[in-house]
């Protein structure tokens, strides 16, 4: 069905423990690493303003100010810079203030990603809103959000952003059970499981960083009991509003909160996980071949490095 009600908030969650990244996450938010000269948060919140969510809320901890400095005026560099005439120092230092209105919510305890999603709703209101993790993005040259608000205007409900992955993969990650539709890249999910046991997965599809939802989210996490990892997970709570679309559906009596059912957009672009070490170095060759003013110095370095790794035997 569809929905006129605009998108216009997003929120991301940055108040994770990032336990794949110790020791650095002990001082350094991972969502402060950087992704050479620039960090993960800042390549998500332009992800969210060149969607057009120029409302940001970051749903945060006490250990994380670091984030919030970053996103805020740093007079002192400014004038220095200013001082010496750097015009490109000065812009890049001022962009991420003037990215989008960025507004802070703590959660208290991390208690999971549902409980930091739920720790949005006085902000949200009843309005649909985006969900953008704070340590994957997605590349600037695929734009899932658009595509992502697109099908929330046409169909309502939530929207998962979904990823094929190999079966071995599976679970590690928030799964569904799908069905096609009329359009391609958009199935209806008719259910969620977060990690899965290995060989018990619905599909291959798993949930990536990057949702749509519903404003009737909020009362569904707030009796959503702690699930996988004892933690309150985002994944059960569109879960009841995938099963109770489909009762509904069934007219089976079974009444659920009226969601409008969870949509998934089949994503096969470029997606960045910054999220553990193995992803995050992924990331940083592949932006390092990628950026003009490395990559000529980079790359043949890169090629002649890994060229004498390999053993003398299949060198020749
Ligand atoms: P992750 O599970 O990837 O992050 O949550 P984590 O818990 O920080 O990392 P590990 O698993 O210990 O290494 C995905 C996103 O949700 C946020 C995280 O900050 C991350 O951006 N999150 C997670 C919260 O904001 N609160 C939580 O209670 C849990």
């Amino acid at each position: 069905m569809a929905d006129s009600r605009a998108v216009t908030k997003a929120v991301v969650p940055v108040a994770g423990l990032g336990t794949r990244f110790l020791p650095i996450t002990k001082a350094v938010p991972k969502e402060m690493l950087p992704v050479i000269d620039t960090p993960t948060i800042q390549l998500v919140v332009e992800e969210a303003a060149m969607a057009g969510l120029r409302d940001v809320l970051m749903v945060t901890t006490r250990r994380k100010n670091a984030i919030e400095e970053y996103f805020d005026r740093n007079e002192e560099l400014e004038d220095a810079l200013a001082a010496k005439g750097d015009e490109a120092g000065l812009d890049e230092v001022r962009a991420p203030a003037g990215l989008a209105q960025i507004h802070y919510v703590r959660q208290g305890s991390p208690l999971g990603l549902g409980h930091a999603v739920l720790c949005a709703a006085a902000h949200v209101g009843n309005e649909p809103f985006a969900v953008l993790l704070g340590d994957d993005f997605i590349d600037k040259r695929d734009p899932l959000l658009d595509r992502m608000l697109q099908v929330r205007q046409q169909r309502g409900g939530s929207v998962v952003a979904l990823m094929e992955v190999e079966p071995d993969q599976v679970s590690a990650y928030g799964c569904v059970a799908i069905k096609p539709t009329d359009e391609d890249d958009v199935v209806t999910v008719t259910d969620l499981v977060e990690k899965p046991e290995p060989g018990q997965a619905p599909s291959n599809w798993i949930i990536i960083g990057r949702y749509i939802c519903d404003p009737s989210i909020f009362s569904v996490l707030a009796h959503t009991p702690p699930g996988r990892g004892g933690e309150i997970q985002l994944t059960d709570a569109l879960r009841t509003l995938a099963i109770s679309d489909r009762a509904d559906a069934s007219g089976d009596g079974v009444v659920g909160p009226d969601g409008g059912g969870v949509h998934g957009v089949l994503f096969r672009g470029r997606r960045y996980d910054t999220g553990n070490k193995i992803d995050y170095l992924r990331t940083l060759i592949q932006f390092a071949c990628d950026r003009p003013d490395i990559a000529p110095e980079f790359v043949p370095w890169l090629r002649e490095y890994l060229d004498s790794m390999l053993p003398a035997s299949s060198a020749s």
